[in-house]
């Protein structure tokens, strides 16, 4: 194992050499009150904090802030906080997705342009986890993932809410004038009421607990409730455990590797994860040069059981997996699913982490023998409709519709979609198939989470719930449905969705991996050649160059230039 001496460290460019520049760098930390004491010779720690008041989910980072580096300083290291941007999910437009690769670059752009030696990352509202380690990963310094964790459940009259599910589930019934307003806005007190990301397993909690499968975290930590003392002194251990991570030299390419990431899949599968899980895992393995393709994923489920009861798809909610056993139970019931080889950030095994890990509810996180289901919670689909690709969480679909066919019933943009989709006079039956167009990576812009798209007034009057619905668009995490979500190519750049009618016949068929459109080669090939592609929305600034260099669902929605394992060399110190 590697030893670092104090002059081996990156930061040693900047304050140990006896120059007019390093007189300069010392000069100015002297000007914020620290001593040569403090950091001479210690290894220099980025904390990367995506706290901001407009985050609902990362209220708790200031002081997790101020908890980190009590573990770091304790550690010998000289920790420095340093803000970034905060991808809020319930607030930013048109979708944070739109700016993940901008906390990514940011990440990376920070880690590279100051003195850092390692960093810990704050993050877990959807997209800041896999944006923080994109950057991370790109500048290849240690690196450690502080989780946010979840929210406690949410609570009205005595009913448990959940994150997202239980907005979408209550939206319905007020719509379908079953509840009323009074009873709306107790749901709208009751449903967050303390700090952390969404309870139900939506992409934040799949995503940070695929950080703790892949082991970019401390192990088993993913789902410490955010209100829970032990997260504070989490935070602190994971201070402590990144200064250990610099001397030894603990990268994150020695972490993420190609079964790191296979592991991750599984978890997510058997979580019954969000969709979204599939974009960023496969973004966030492009930067260590890795490929993940949609057929992996989808070998993976099929392999994997569902095992955790968690909402949307199941019952319970992240409070109760931790309480249940958390991810290192999950995992420890996985053995023969996983690499157990996988290094992890505290320098041991998954399989060493994994021991004496226990599921202490059986009922919230299910043994072997007794699965939710025998396939993981995603479903890679394949046809003439999505000749790149398209994907469903088959786990939180009505069982009666994971076979259908049915007439098309088309969008043109969310805003057709929204001023007709209640309108009586609106042609659609429940054997309807709701296709949204123009909402993928270039057409929303930024593939907002459209696709699962409400019911007509009319049908949700008599009783229906799900229908199947088709887009490029990507679904939040906290969705249920019959959503056939990421169609590749989008209908934006011309892909075949662009080309659907209202009448078409469109065949699903979940277990047979099949999306097929049933219109006739000449007549498909006539549309085509009609088609206009629809001007882009953004001729300037951060949009501009997002329309520019972000690729397809398919591969991941990273920018172009950002992929691959290119070395970019350290800034001159001058
Ligand atoms: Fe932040 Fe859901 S809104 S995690």
């Amino acid at each position: 194992m590697i030893k670092k001496r104090p002059e081996d460290l990156r930061s040693h460019k900047w304050f140990g050499v006896d120059d007019l520049r390093s007189f300069g760098h010392r000069s100015r930390i002297k000007q914020m009150g620290y001593s040569r004491e403090d950091w001479a010779g210690k290894p220099v720690i980025g904390i990367i904090n995506t706290w901001s008041e407009i985050n609902s989910c990362h209220t708790h980072f200031r002081q997790r802030a101020e908890e980190v580096k009590r573990g770091v300083w304790q550690a010998g290291g000289f920790p420095i906080e340093m803000p970034a941007i905060s991808l809020a999910e319930p607030f930013q437009k048109p979708s944070t997705m739109m700016y993940r690769n901008l906390l990514a670059m940011e990440t990376e752009e920070l880690l590279r342009s100051y003195p850092c030696d390692g960093v810990v990352l704050m993050g877990g509202c959807d997209k800041t986890t896999p944006a923080l380690f994109m950057g991370a990963a790109s500048m290849g310094l240690p690196a450690i993932f502080l989780p946010a964790g979840p929210m406690l459940r949410g609570n009205w009259r005595g009913n448990t809410l959940g994150s997202g599910s239980d907005s979408w589930k209550y939206w319905a019934e007020l719509r379908a004038g079953n509840i009323d307003e009074k009873d709306w806005e107790e749901i709208e007190d009751g449903i967050a009421r303390a700090p952390g990301t969404c309870m139900t397993m939506g992409t934040a909690a799949t995503m940070m607990s695929s950080a703790d499968a892949l082991g970019l975290t401390l192990p088993g930590v993913s789902s410490i409730p955010a209100a829970d003392s032990n997260h504070s002194r989490m935070a602190t251990r994971s201070g402590r455990r990144i200064v250990e991570m610099v001397w030894t030299d603990l990268k994150p390419s020695h972490i993420l590797t190609e079964k790191a990431f296979e592991n991750a899949i599984t978890c997510v599968m058997a979580l019954g994860g969000s969709t979204n899980a599939i974009i960023h895992l496969t973004a966030m393995a492009g930067r260590l040069g890795l490929k993940l393709d949609l057929v992996r994923f989808d070998q993976i489920s099929k392999r994997t059981p569902w095992l955790a009861n968690i909402r949307p798809s199941g019952k319970y909610l992240m409070e109760d997996f931790f309480y249940a056993g958390g991810v290192r139970g999950l995992m420890g019931e996985l053995k023969d699913l996983l690499h157990l080889d996988c290094l992890t950030v505290n320098g041991k095994t998954i399989g060493e982490n994994l021991n004496g890990a226990d599921i202490y509810d059986t009922d919230v996180i299910c043994r072997r023998g007794k699965p939710l289901s025998k396939e993981g919670g995603l479903a890679v689909l394949d046809g003439n409709l999505a000749p790149n690709g398209a994907v469903i969480k088959q786990t939180a679909c009505d069982p009666s519709l994971v076979k259908h066919k049915g007439p098309a019933v088309v969008f043109s943009d969310y805003n057709d979609m929204a001023a007709r989709i209640d309108d009586e006079t609106l042609e659609v039956t429940k054997n309807s198939v709701l296709v949204l167009k123009n909402a993928g990576p270039q057409g929303g812009p930024g593939m907002p989470e459209w696709g699962m798209l409400p019911i007509p007034k009319k049908l949700l009057k008599q009783g229906v719930r799900d229908m199947v619905r088709i887009s490029d668009a990507r679904m939040s995490g906290t969705s249920y449905g019959t959503c056939v979500l990421h169609v590749s190519p989008e209908s934006f750049v011309g892909g075949p969705l662009a080309l659907v009618e209202t009448g078409d016949i469109i065949e699903l068929d979940i277990s047979a991996r099949k999306l097929e459109l049933h219109v006739e080669e000449d007549e498909l090939l006539r549309r085509k050649k009609a088609w206009i592609p629809p001007e882009r929305k953004f001729k300037r600034g951060f949009g501009a160059i997002y329309a520019n260099h972000i690729t397809q669902a398919d591969v991941g929605c990273d920018f172009d230039v950002l992929e691959g394992t290119e070395a970019i060399t350290d800034p001159e110190i001058h």
